[in-house]
């Protein structure tokens, strides 16, 4: 089959069939398709788009391109969440360990992400001595002993995407569903879970700008996770301002830690407990949502939930005391508290205004090979609608570089905006799909 052929059907309009995405799939694997070709293919298909029966079969040629992990040997139905990325976004690390310690085994594998500040796995890694690159058979092994692994994408997962995505970036071929659909699936399904719940993000924080847009990749993302299997929900949730109060990685492995003490900012464990609830249900501890939540209530307030994150730092070589002392976790040398400049309310924080802080600060990174310094970033970031006096703290910069720290005072103070009336945010939880 010549991958030419399969590009003039797709440029042309016809549906792919199973044999020909095969075909541009392992081209892509193996390196017999050449990047011009594979990107032709991208383009066509950013075009003319995919069928549902293409966008199953291109996922399931994705995960098929790489080891597909089998958990059939650890009971109980593993569940994983899958977020598409938003401002401050860290709920994975609460999440899971309050869901594991429900009696959900949660098996995770995570991506970096570029961007404001590191994905999950840079988040975890701020944790001194936590390791992310457990093999399948390590990961394997946690789930079963302990029911939660937080580990980073091997090179033998979906390795197919490494390629495609890589490509995607350079072609200006990202913002496409069917394409989406296949990247995010395609390594959840090799991850060897039974069952996944979504959080499709929109607004200016997050990679969907419009919840039409988010809720069109939400459903896409249900029926082929449906059709591959799986059983699958999806919540569409609000980035208007940032999620909690801190952005950076270090300072948000903090947070996550202040929500398993049951001191998590309001809206950051409305949106852990109810990503959590729909994870109970699905993994069947729980028969409703109320039941889940007061399961998921239960974890924090026992504590089982915060024992189940050290189990699981502990198990991945990290520092068990940073749950009890955070101060273990890397500090910057210099701190700055931005003030209000008047009394009045928070009218609004941008939260891609402070995500471009943070990058600044180094908190993120604007190429795959940046190095990210994990204990910088911002934190009691002021929320909309709150009341503030003139001089009392909007947010506190934690910086290692007096420039960059100079430079993000006026960035931020240009993020948020205090005026007479409190600012209004649309509801965080925008839709459910179950
Ligand atoms: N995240 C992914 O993993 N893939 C995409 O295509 C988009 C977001």
């Amino acid at each position: 089959m010549f991958p030419q052929h399969v590009i003039a059907r797709k440029r042309d309009g016809h549906a792919l069939t199973r044999e020909e995405i095969d075909a541009f799939v392992r081209g892509a694997t193996d390196g017999s398709w050449a990047d011009y070709q594979l990107s032709a293919l991208l383009m066509a298909i950013f075009w003319r788009g995919m069928t549902s029966q293409e966008t199953l079969d291109y996922t399931e040629a994705m995960m098929r391109s790489g080891v597909v992990a089998d958990l059939s040997a650890v009971p109980g139905i593993k569940v994983d969440k899958h977020s598409t990325g938003g401002v401050g976004d860290k709920v994975s690390l609460p999440l899971a360990a309050m869901v594991a310690a429900c009696g959900v085994p949660v098996p995770m594998i995570s991506g970096r992400g570029l961007g404001h500040s590191g994905g999950t796995l840079d988040k975890l890694e701020s944790i001194p001595g936590f390791r992310t690159d457990l093999s399948l058979d390590a990961y394997r092994a946690q789930v079963a002993k302990i029911g939660c692994a937080l580990i980073g994408q091997t090179k033998d997962l979906a390795p197919s995407d490494k390629k495609l995505y890589a490509l995607r970036d350079v072609t200006a071929t990202v913002e496409c569903i069917p394409l989406i659909c296949g990247s995010i699936l395609s390594k959840k399904l090799a991850e060897g879970i039974d069952a996944l719940v979504l959080d499709v993000k929109y607004g200016r924080g997050a990679f969907m700008k419009t919840q039409a847009d988010a809720r069109r990749l939400a459903d896409a993302l249900v029926k082929v996770g449906r059709a591959g299997g799986k059983r699958v929900r999806a919540l569409i949730t609000a980035v208007h301002e940032p999620l909690g109060r801190s952005v950076g990685n270090a300072l948000e492995v903090a947070e996550s830690l202040a929500c398993l003490r049951g001191e998590g900012p309001a809206d950051l464990m409305t949106v852990t407990n109810e990503l959590g609830a729909h994870m109970l249900i699905l993994g069947g501890v729980a028969s409703d949502m109320t039941s889940a939540r007061q399961q998921l209530q239960r974890s924090l307030s026992s504590g089982a939930a915060e024992r189940k994150f050290r189990e699981v730092i502990v198990a991945q070589g990290g520092d068990g005391r940073v749950i009890d002392e955070p101060g273990r976790l890397p500090q910057a040398r210099l701190t700055f508290i931005l003030t209000a400049p008047r009394a009045g309310f928070v009218a609004d924080v941008d939260a891609m205004g402070v995500a471009l802080a943070a990058l600044r600060l180094g908190a993120g990174r604007a190429k795959a090979e940046d190095r990210i310094d994990p204990a910088v970033g911002v934190s009691a970031l002021v929320k909309i609608g709150e009341r503030v006096t003139a001089g009392a703290p909007l947010a506190v910069i934690h910086a290692n570089d007096e420039a960059a720290l100079a430079e993000v005072r006026v960035m931020l103070a240009a993020a948020i905006c205090i005026g007479d009336q409190p600012g209004v945010v649309p509801a965080l939880i925008a839709e459910t799909i179950v």
